[in-house]
């Protein structure tokens, strides 16, 4: 089975490139490590600490993002990292050609259950003429990454990565330590039975959702004139690997339960990342009027709705929004 490297190289991806993501990978298998300890490595349970987010840490959450911090700060091709558990953009190398946000834990609620959760990452050029850590760096269309990933720590730790030529899937070797080539062209089909979306919010949906998640439930005798089955993993990189696995539709919609917070997940390291790991799979991304990857960022900490997968669902589900 091919090495990740040899990949790479073979895609032609830029050796320094290639270089950061390997930092980013070193720091992920680590986690994954600290991750099968569980209990016997004191990795469970809650911080006294919040996110700028308003979000209780857990412990995994504050020792991935540190992990993950400490490696790539000490690469010199990092002009700047952005992350969910940092407040602010943090400067690296004033030389580095590129900028790297991630979401260090995924799925944090799934950390004290032995559930799934995983590491998202998404790689930017670095903007010539701006101070690393200005926060214009990060302002970026989706379309400017250069890569994007996840690792899933699940029954076996799995690199979801996609360098624009296509997605790949990658299954970590324990005993040998590297991340080996399962999957050459990952491939979203075009049409799905499952959908993927807290139906517990369904009380604070805009009508919308609430018209599109009814027809799906009428099953056989319905509009759809199919019958839908549901999944909720409560971790989004759990839920868009089934989506890349065997197809599906994955939703986070806005809804009116916050006015603070009109969508849950973050446009710059959680649906930047997935938008473009599912593009290149084949699929669809959007938040409902525009593709994720057209968007283009404008807060660090951004919320955006999030309706990904299978192209055709994705293209229904988004009818109901104009
Ligand atoms: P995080 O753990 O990084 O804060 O992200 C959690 C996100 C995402 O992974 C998941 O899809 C969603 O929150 C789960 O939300 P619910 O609590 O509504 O299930
Ligand atoms: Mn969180
Ligand atoms: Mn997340
Ligand atoms: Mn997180």
């Amino acid at each position: 089975m091919q090495r990740l490297i040899y990949t790479l190289k073979q895609d032609q991806v830029d050796l320094d490139l290639i270089m950061v993501i390997r930092t980013v990978l070193a720091s992920c298998k680590e986690i994954a490590f600290r991750v099968g300890q569980g209990a016997l490595g004191d990795v469970l349970g809650s911080t006294l600490d919040e996110n700028i987010q308003g979000e209780t840490q857990k412990k995994l959450d504050v020792i991935a993002n540190q992990l993950i911090k400490n490696m790539l700060l000490t690469e010199s091709n990092v002009a700047a990292i952005a992350s969910e558990e940092e407040d602010d953009i943090v400067a690296g190398n004033a030389n580095g050609k590129y900028i790297i946000a991630f979401d260090p834990l995924d799925g944090s609620s799934n950390i004290d259950i032995n559930g799934q959760i995983g590491t998202i990452f998404t790689i930017f050029p670095a903007v010539e003429g701006l101070a690393q850590d200005d926060p214009r760096q990060f302002q970026q269309k989706g379309r400017n990454q250069l890569a994007a990933g996840y690792v899933l720590y699940g029954p076996s730790t799995m690199l979801m990565l996609t360098t624009g030529k296509g997605t790949r899937c990658f299954t970590l070797d324990k005993t040998h330590g590297g991340f080996l080539l399962t999957d050459e062209q990952v491939s979203v089909p075009a049409e799905t039975q499952e959908f993927s979306i807290n139906m517990a919010n369904a009380r604070f949906w805009y009508e919308p959702t609430s018209r599109y998640i009814d027809d799906l439930l009428l099953g056989e005798t319905g509009v759809r004139k199919k019958r839908f089955n549901m999944r909720w993993n409560a971790a989004m990189v759990g839920d868009i690997h089934r989506v890349l696995s065997r197809g599906g539709i994955f939703m986070y919609p806005s809804d009116n339960r916050d006015p603070n917070k009109p969508a849950k997940l973050r446009l710059l390291y959680e649906a930047y990342p997935m938008a473009m790991l599912v593009e290149n799979a084949g699929g669809r991304a959007s938040n409902g009027t525009a593709d994720i990857l057209d968007l283009e960022l404008e807060t660090l900490h951004q919320r955006v709705p999030v309706i990904m997968g299978s192209s055709k669902e994705v293209e229904i589900s988004t009818s109901y929004y104009t």
